[in-house]
């Protein structure tokens, strides 16, 4: 597929290096518009574009920067967008990173509110994955130990494709429901970061209580951040296991 992504951060880059690596025709684009773009397009095997080229002649645009970067985006970014190109947002807010958002603080679904700032239908995909995850957490259809990603969006057929994406990438997928009910793998979900199979994915995703989601989210921040050293990667999938009892694998 020919795939635009805005971002090559953490999780834009890892997704692009996946999607170069399953034969898709990559083109990415960041907040830089010359040499540093150029040389991390050429590290992702991706081609560089500008933010108007990067959404031009693609039939997925993957949006992965801060949720607090989204407003800065083009307001005419999708002026010329095919109905039918998929746009999909990766992002999690913090609001220790991302500033008070006060229309998310107050309980709008993360997504939903992405979607009203770009004024275009998304689909959410690859925010329950840490980067780490998706760059080597991939394994062969049918794995025992094959992760799940959560996909929300109001559009099936739309979900249908991003989940063949992740399939490319190594990952067995669950609908997580419509754009609205997308919070269940929101930051401070049992669904979030757990690196959960398919099954136990399903459970956690109707596990969650959106209430207690943000207050979870920021214990979870307060946690790992009075650390004395970041954890490695496997205690910080344990440590996200570990805030939820019901979790399938909080043990
Ligand atoms: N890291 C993870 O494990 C992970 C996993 C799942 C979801 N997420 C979510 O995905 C989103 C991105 O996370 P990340 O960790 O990849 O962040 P990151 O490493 O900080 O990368 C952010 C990227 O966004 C680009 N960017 C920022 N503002 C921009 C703008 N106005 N126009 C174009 N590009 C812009 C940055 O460009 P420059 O490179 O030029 O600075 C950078 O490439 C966040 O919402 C995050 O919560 C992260």
């Amino acid at each position: 597929m020919k795939i635009g992504i805005i971002g090559t951060g953490a999780i834009g880059g890892t997704i692009a290096k996946k999607m170069v690596a399953a034969g898709h025709d990559v083109k990415v684009s960041n907040s830089d518009q010359g040499d540093k773009l150029d040389a991390r397009a050429m590290e992702l095997g991706a081609s560089p574009a500008t933010i108007e080229g990067v959404v031009t002649d693609v039939e997925v645009i993957i949006i992965s920067v801060p949720t607090i970067a989204i407003p800065t985006l083009p307001k005419d970014l999708f002026a010329n967008v095919l109905e039918n190109v998929i746009v999909v947002d990766t992002s999690n807010y913090y609001p220790f990173r991302d500033a008070d958002i006060e229309e998310i603080k107050n309980g709008k679904v993360e997504s939903v509110w992405v979607s009203e700032q770009l004024g275009r239908r998304v689909i959410k995909a690859f925010n329950n994955l840490l980067a780490e995850t998706l760059e080597n957490g991939g394994r062969e259809p049918g794995a025992y130990d094959r992760i799940a990603m959560a996909i929300a969006g109001d559009d099936a057929n739309s979900k249908k494709i991003i989940a063949g994406l992740a399939n490319d990438a190594g990952f067995d997928t669950v609908d997580s429901g419509t754009l609205s009910e997308s919070w269940r793998h929101q930051p401070g979900t049992p669904a979030y970061c757990t690196e959960l199979n398919a099954k136990e994915l399903g459970q956690a995703l109707s596990d969650g209580i959106k209430e207690e989601a943000p207050i979870i989210r920021d214990k979870a921040i307060a946690g790992l951040s009075s650390l004395p050293n970041y954890p490695a990667h496997p205690d910080v999938v344990k440590f996200n296991r570990g805030l939820f009892e019901k979790n399938p694998k909080s043990v």
